[in-house]
């Protein structure tokens, strides 16, 4: 397992079983199943960072992104709860951000539950502004809906040396 300096790496992605037992510690009911992560691993619209913990290899957080002609989009980010408030999430979005910018991309766009304050917060603190709200977007356990936050940060223009993204 790599350190999250590293993270850009496929070897997180072998192991999806890890990936969906992390998911369920960390977002239980509301984790995506073995199947959608078998899934990511072979759709290349997809990138898949994660940290690991060096002496026990164990997965301690991950983050999924889709990479289109223009922005990235966070699809996911999770960290294991007996490794929270220790920058884990905060590492995974800056390498994001790091990899959107060496692509030439312009922004960064995510949607998230509006009763996750952990998670804006998170988001507020890298960069990310409001830019709207979805009604009823996001299903719940109760059977209700819940409204998506819609957010955005914009990249760095990267003048010398930008890998377009393909035509
Ligand atoms: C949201 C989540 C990914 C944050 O992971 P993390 O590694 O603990 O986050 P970081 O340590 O990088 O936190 C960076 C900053 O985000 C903010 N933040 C993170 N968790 C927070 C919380 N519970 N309450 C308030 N602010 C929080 C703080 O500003 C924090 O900085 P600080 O610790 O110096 O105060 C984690 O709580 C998680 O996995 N939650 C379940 C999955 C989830 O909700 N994912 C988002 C789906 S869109």
């Amino acid at each position: 397992m790599l350190k999250c300096s590293k993270a850009m790496t496929s070897e997180p992605i072998s192991d999806v079983e890890a990936l969906a037992a992390l998911d369920a510690r960390a977002r239980g009911l509301d984790a995506w199943s073995l199947a959608r992560f078998e899934a990511l691993k072979s759709d290349q619209g997809y990138q898949l960072m994660g940290i690991g913990d060096d002496s026990t290899q164990a997965l301690l957080a991950f983050a999924v992104f889709s990479v289109g002609p223009f922005d990235l989009e966070l699809e996911m980010i999770a960290v294991d709860p007996s490794h929270r408030r220790q920058g884990l999430a905060g590492q995974l979005i800056v390498a994001m951000i790091e990899q959107g910018e060496a692509k030439g991309l312009e922004r960064v766009l995510l949607e998230v539950r509006a009763g996750n304050d952990a998670a804006q917060a998170l988001y507020e603190r890298h960069g990310f502004e409001v830019d709207g709200r979805r009604a009823g977007y996001y299903p719940q356990a109760s059977g209700g809906r819940e409204d998506a936050i819609l957010m955005s940060r914009p990249l760095a223009r990267q003048e010398q040396g930008a890998e377009r993204p393909a035509q």
